[in-house]
C-alpha cells in the first residue's frame, strides 16, 4: 500500500514550532509530508527546517513562479489525502469560514475537495470572539474536522483555552482520518468502561475492582473497524485508546448522562463495572470518628441501571446493545435473565470469581450469549476478546 499524503499548511503563530514535532511524528508514522508555510508563519519556523524533516520541497507563495510550475495548489491538494493546517490561527480559519484565497494556503484549502483537520491555536480572547466561535461553527457544518485548542498558560501571559493541542494528539486524530474503511465506518459506537466512583464525604467513596482494561480494548477494536467511537469512562489508570473521544466520569448518574449526550449511537457496549448503589446524601465535609461513638451508618440508594435504560425501546435505541454479566455463580442463567431484563441483543458473560484473576487482569474467558444461541470462547488477552467481539457486532449489523 503506498503511504498516505498528508499535506501541512503551518501558519503563523508561536505555536507554529509544534508543527515541526508533527512533522517529525507523521514521517516516523511512515506519512508522506508536504508543507505549505504561510508568510506569517515563516516569521515563526523557516523553510528549510520543514523541508528537512518533511524531506519534501516547502511551499511558500502562490505568486512564486517556480511553485506553481512545478505543482500547482490543484495540484498540491490532488497529490494528499488529508489537508491539516497546525496551527491554524484565527485569520486562516476566518478566511476559511469567508472562502478567502489570497495567498497558497488559503487558495489550497478553498479549491481542494479532500478532508481538512484544523488544530486552532491563538490568544484565549481570540478564541473565545464571537466571530472566531461563528467561524469555526460554519467549518464544522461544512465537515472541517477540528483538534480542539487545549486550555492552560499561554505565551500572552494568559490563562484559558487557545493553546495548540500537543503533536500526538494531533497524530492520533490525523491517524482516525487517514485509516482504510472498515466494515463499521459510517457508524457511532458509544463504550462505557472502569468503575464508577460513589462519594461518601469528600476524600471516601465507594468502588470497585474493575481496571477499565476490557472498554478500553474494545473501543479501540471498534475504532480500527471504522467505526467513531464516544468512551464513558470512570476513574481508572489505563491509558485512553487512540482516536476515541472520551468523556471522564466519576459517578453513575454522570456516566448515565455522558451516556444520554452521546447518543444517536449505532452501536453501544456496557463494559462499566457501574455501582449499583450510591450514597443517598455523601457528606459535604470530611466524616469525622468521635471518640466512643459507634461507626456511620450509610443509607444507600440504587444507581439507575445506565444499560437498562439505554436500550429501552424507542427511537433512541442503538441498533445492537451489548452488556456484560459479571457473576461468581450460576453464570449462563444469571447472563440469559440479564439478556432479557435489560433489553440486550448480547450480553458477555465471565466469571469474576477471585481464583480466575479475570477482574482487574489482563484475560478474560467469555461466552456470548444472544436470544439464539451461547457461544462459548478459550481464555484470552483482553485485547483478543475485544477483537473477537467486535467483529461478532460488526457481522450482526450486517445481517
Ligand atoms: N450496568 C449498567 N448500569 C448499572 C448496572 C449495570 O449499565 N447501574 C451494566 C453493566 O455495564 C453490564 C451489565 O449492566 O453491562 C450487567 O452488570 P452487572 O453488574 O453484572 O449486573 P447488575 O445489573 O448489576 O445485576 P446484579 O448486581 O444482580 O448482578
Amino acid at each position: 500500500m503506498t503511504a498516505k499524503r498528508v499535506l501541512l499548511i503551518v501558519s503563523g503563530g508561536i505555536a507554529a514550532f509544534k508543527a515541526l514535532e508533527l512533522v517529525r511524528l507523521l514521517r516516523r508514522a511512515n506519512y508522506g509530508v508536504t508543507c505549505v508555510l504561510t508568510k506569517n508563519g515563516s516569521q515563526f519556523v523557516t523553510p528549510l527546517s520543514l523541508q528537512a524533516l518533511s524531506e519534501s520541497k516547502v511551499y511558500t507563495d502562490l505568486f512564486s513562479l517556480t511553485d506553481e510550475s512545478e505543482m500547482g495548489h490543484i495540484q498540491l491538494s490532488r497529490a494528499a489525502d488529508l489537508l491539516v493546517v497546525v496551527p491554524a490561527t484565527a485569520n486562516i480559519l476566518a478566511k476559511m469560514a469567508a472562502g478567502l484565497a489570497d495567498d497558497l494556503a488559503s487558495t489550497v484549502l478553498l479549491a481542494t475537495d479532500k478532508p481538512v483537520l484544523v488544530a486552532p491555536a491563538m490568544n484565549v480572547r481570540m478564541w473565545l470572539h464571537p466571530a472566531t466561535q461563528a467561524n469555526m461553527a460554519v467549518l464544522a457544518q461544512r465537515g472541517v474536522h477540528v483538534v480542539a485548542p487545549t486550555e492552560g498558560a499561554m505565551a500572552c501571559n494568559e490563562f484559558g483555552p487557545g493553546r495548540l493541542a500537543e503533536p500526538p494528539e494531533i497524530l492520533a486524530a490525523i491517524e482516525v482520518l487517514l485509516r482504510p474503511a472498515g466494515p463499521l465506518t459510517g457508524r457511532h459506537a458509544l463504550v462505557t468502561s472502569g468503575p464508577t466512583h460513589e462519594p461518601i464525604d469528600p476524600v471516601r467513596y465507594i468502588a470497585n475492582r474493575s481496571s477499565g482494561r476490557q472498554g478500553a480494548a474494545i473501543a479501540a477494536a471498534l475504532a480500527e473497524l471504522g467505526a467513531r467511537v464516544t468512551l464513558v469512562r470512570g476513574p481508572v489508570s489505563v491509558p485512553d485508546p487512540d482516536g476515541v473521544t472520551v468523556h471522564r466520569v466519576e459517578t453513575a448518574q454522570q456516566m448515565l448522562e455522558a451516556c444520554q449526550s452521546a447518543l444517536p449511537a449505532d452501536i453501544a457496549v456496557f463494559a462499566a463495572a457501574v455501582a449499583d448503589w450510591r450514597v443517598e446524601q455523601a457528606a459535604t465535609g470530611k466524616i469525622k470518628k468521635q471518640p466512643g461513638a459507634a461507626p456511620p451508618a450509610l443509607t444507600l440508594l440504587p444507581n439507575p441501571d445506565i444499560l437498562a435504560t439505554i436500550a429501552a425501546a424507542g427511537p433512541n435505541r442503538p441498533r445492537i446493545v451489548v452488556g456484560f454479566a459479571a457473576e461468581t455463580d450460576d453464570l449462563l442463567a444469571n447472563a440469559q435473565a440479564k439478556l432479557v431484563r435489560k433489553n440486550a441483543d448480547f450480553i458477555v458473560a465471565n466469571d469474576v470469581s477471585p481464583e480466575t484473576g479475570i477482574m482487574g487482569g489482563a484475560e478474560n474467558a467469555v461466552h456470548i450469549v444472544s436470544a439464539a444461541d451461547v457461544e462459548t470462547w478459550p481464555r484470552l488477552g483482553k485485547d483478543e476478546v475485544a477483537r473477537r467481539l467486535v467483529r461478532r457486532i460488526a457481522e450482526a449489523f450486517a445481517d
